[in-house]
């Protein structure tokens, strides 16, 4: 039989639901349907997906305005506006980035998106086979510094990724940076139920499991670098735009770290 292409399938992706969250273009009925299904569970799903993103545009605006002239982002999904190249070429022209990710048919949509930009390119790769990823990031001189990108890509890993993070960072130049976030538990009672609720709706549903890790679990991925003030926070207080205000409502916040390390 031949194997269905990635457009046809009928399993919620990981990808697909993040990227209906986000107001994308890519997802398909599955994915809107496994995405309204986590909402209705943790009526702040779609929020959390949209503080996530914000993140990742704040930090690598952040890197570029600290220097950072390539990046690794593992785990990228479906392009949408405000790509890592869309904001790192807008503060610095000639920015090089390699998106990663394990989903084909994200990183096809990606390739053709990237059809005539030079220097940006996305792979098809496991964030769990670093040597696979860096050896193929052939874009990249891996002896300047590199902004690596995990984000919201390791709740997709169960286990210990301690060992992972640190291969990772193993081959990085002096000078480079890992930004990432992780789901965590709220430390609110309701909130953390509701979590229990959402991650058993999704897991049911995405074919990439989710996991949750605690707070010092998360603080350890960053062992060998010294973080960025504010250091490992809610990702909504890593550098908020101005005039952010974090109101009665924003419990989304409460679900998600992100923080920035960089490799002395
Ligand atoms: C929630 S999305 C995050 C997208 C992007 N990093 C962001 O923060 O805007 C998670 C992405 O991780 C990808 N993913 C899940 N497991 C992966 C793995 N083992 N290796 C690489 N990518 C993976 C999924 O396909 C999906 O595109």
């Amino acid at each position: 039989m031949t194997p269905k292409a990635p457009r046809e399938r009928t399993t919620a992706t990981a990808a697909g639901v993040y990227d209906w969250y986000l107001n994308g273009h890519h997802h398909l009925p599955c994915d809107a349907e496994a995405a309204i299904a986590a909402q209705q569970a943790f009526p702040l799903a779609g929020q959390t997906a949209r503080y996530n993103r914000d993140f990742l545009q704040r930090a690598v605006r952040w890197m570029t305005e600290h220097g950072i002239r390539q990046f690794l982002d593992i785990g990228s999904g479906y392009p949408t506006a405000g790509n890592v190249h869309e904001i790192a070429q807008r503060y610095a022209p000639g920015t090089r980035v390699v998106y990663a990710d394990l989903d084909p048919d994200t990183v096809e949509v990606s390739n053709r998106l990237l059809t005539g930009t030079p220097d940006a390119t996305c792979l098809q790769g496991d964030v769990r086979d670093p040597d696979d990823i860096l050896g193929r990031a052939e874009l990249l001189d891996f002896a300047q510094p590199v902004g690596l990108l995990l984000v919201s890509v390791l709740p997709f890993v169960p286990g210990d990724v301690g060992p992972l993070v640190r291969r990772y960072l193993a081959r990085l130049a002096p000078g480079s940076y890992l930004a990432l976030t992780h789901l965590t538990p709220a430390d609110d009672e309701r909130i953390r139920r509701r979590q229990a609720d959402v991650e058993q709706t999704y897991n049911a549903k995405v074919q990439q499991n989710v996991h949750m890790r605690d707070p010092d679990e998360i603080a350890d991925l960053f062992a060998g670098t010294e973080l960025v003030p504010p250091g490992l926070v809610l990702a909504t207080h890593w550098h908020p735009p101005r005039g952010y205000r974090p109101g009665p409502d924003d419990q989304a916040s409460a679900v998600l770290l992100g923080g920035v390390g960089r490799i002395p």
